[in-house]
């Protein structure tokens, strides 16, 4: 042990902490399995293919400690000001009726408008509405979005198209299969500024008004949290749904940002996925480290970025109707974590959120997964399945399907030690397994809060934000500039080149 970690350092203790082999750590730790395996809200978390022991769990506790975890998820849960860059609290939780009291009466008030407008439209108050037409881009759409792909299968009901790139081709695909006399425009905007949103809107304005609709701003429903600026759009009051400034854009699909979403899957559906999520944040706030499945998970995710130098995490999903949950996990981890500044302001000083990737199983394990058995890097590998099969197809699909999932579990720890080098394989390869007993809306809701509570664990380690996003305002910044004559001569000559190629 180190002097630093003899003087109580958590994270000396942490770094110089001797890794066993995963086979090593099975026959060292016979009850590992059941030490970390975990239920919550039938979902059930298999950490026990990863380098974490006993002795690992107890140290990164001993960090929790130090870095006043306690305080901070009580400062989250309590609707204190965990967002200090921006000044506000992260109010995601109240929208499960988790958080203060007066946020949960806010957001309870949110959704009792949000309600009225679904029963609105399912009672014929916009006439015959097949369709939805939902523009947003990032929070506001890959949340709504993987809740709609996943639960919305078969349902009948209304079709949904979900407009998010600026990309004309985009909106062509989008209206494509809609109707617009049957149709209602969802915009959700956090912050009704967003370029891409505001032109998608007008465009399909105006592709309403082209196709005879007489008053289109009356078939538009606004989202956001600047109900004034949607005013100033021009959508009237009464079909503005606004949430709270405190609720980020990533963590919002709880608010009336999920307002297609309910509409789609039904108004009890959407109650019974903020039941799953609320179940979630109860296991979280009250449920000591070694029995957190949050906590648990960003041990092993703080191991293995800062311990063993992994740049990137893979999760893949082993069920279809989860094919969005990757896409909507790159947001939600790496716009959260992605900083190389601490929430203090000073130098994070260590490495911050991995490269969130990955796929569908068993397509990836023919196009990504020889990497992950034999390249040269070690990259955490997740894998998430659900239990009961609900496609009407042959038992043998599911079985199959699972078995796979569970096969590259055992493949990437146990590898092939064959004399051949070139069909060995190292083995010692860590993963982990999520298992849904169901997809319904509560182990959907409880699965999406697992990731929510696990990057703001994360980020309560390494002492980042995970509220706010500033990266991403540059890019914003100069694509304004870009398109701006006078400001053209302050590119570099790369881009000005690119400009005068495309005869922008
Ligand atoms: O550009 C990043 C971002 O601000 C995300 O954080 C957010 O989810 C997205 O843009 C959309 O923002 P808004 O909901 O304000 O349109």
């Amino acid at each position: 042990m180190s002097e630093r970690a003899k003087r109580g350092d958590p994270w000396a203790a942490i770094e110089t902490h001797e890794v066993k082999s995963l086979a090593a750590l099975f026959v060292a730790e016979p009850d590992r399995l059941s030490a970390l395996s975990l239920d919550v809200a039938g979902v059930h978390f298999d950490w026990s293919k990863t380098h974490l022991d006993g002795e690992l769990v107890g140290h990164f506790a001993a960090l929790a400690e130090a870095r006043d975890f306690a305080g901070a998820r009580e400062a989250l849960f309590s609707g204190a000001m965990v967002n200090a860059s921006e000044g506000r609290a992260a109010t995601h939780v109240a929208e499960r009726g988790q958080g203060a009291p007066k946020d949960v009466a806010r957001a309870a008030a949110q959704h009792q408008r949000m309600r009225s407008l679904v029963d609105a439209i399912e009672g014929g108050a916009f006439g015959e509405v097949h369709s939805l037409l939902h523009i947003g881009i990032g929070g506001s759409a890959l949340g709504p979005e993987l809740l709609l792909d996943a639960l919305g299968r078969n349902l009948g009901g209304y079709g949904v198209s979900v407009l998010s790139n600026i990309d004309g081709q985009a909106l062509d695909d989008a209206v494509d299969p809609l109707d617009p006399e049957t149709a209602l425009i969802v915009a959700v905007s956090k912050t009704f500024t967003t370029s891409e949103t505001l032109l998608n809107l007008n465009s399909a304005l105006r592709w309403m008004s082209e196709s005879g609709i007489a008053d289109p701003f009356g078939r538009v429903i606004a989202i956001t949290a600047d109900p004034g600026a949607a005013l100033a759009f021009g959508v009237d009051e009464t079909r503005i749904l606004p949430f709270d400034e405190g609720v980020g854009g990533r963590y919002s699909l709880w608010s009336a940002a999920g307002f297609s979403a309910a509409v789609a899957l039904g108004w009890q559906a959407f109650e019974e996925l903020l039941e799953g999520a609320a179940a979630m944040d109860r296991h979280f706030r009250l449920a000591e480290p070694a029995a957190n499945a949050p906590m648990i998970a960003a041990f092993a995710d703080i191991l293995y970025r800062q311990g063993f130098g992994a740049q990137s995490r893979a999760v893949f999903a082993y069920d279809e109707r989860l094919r969005l949950l990757m896409p909507y996990l790159q947001q939600l981890e790496m716009e959260s974590n992605g900083k190389s500044v601490a929430a203090d302001g000073k130098p994070l000083n260590r490495p911050s959120a991995p490269v969130t990737w990955g796929g569908v199983g068993t397509d990836a394990q023919h196009a990504v997964f020889q990497l992950l058995h034999q390249g040269t890097d070690t990259i955490p590998v997740e894998f998430v399945a659900v239990v009961e099969q609900e496609d009407g197809q042959d038992p043998a699909h599911h079985r199959a399907l699972l078995l796979n999932a569970f096969a590259q579990g055992a493949a990437l720890m146990a590898g092939d030690a064959s004399d051949d080098p070139y069909r060995a394989c190292p083995g010692n390869r860590p993963s982990a397994t999520i298992l849904l007993d169901r997809l319904d809306p509560r182990t959907l809701g409880a699965l999406i809060a697992f990731y929510e509570h696990r990057t703001f664990a994360n980020a309560v380690l390494l002492g980042t934000n995970p509220f706010d996003q500033f990266g991403v305002e540059l890019g914003k910044r100069l694509a304004r500039e870009l398109g701006e004559p006078q400001m053209i001569e302050t590119f570099d000559p790369s881009t000005r080149s690119l400009v005068e190629r495309a005869r922008l």
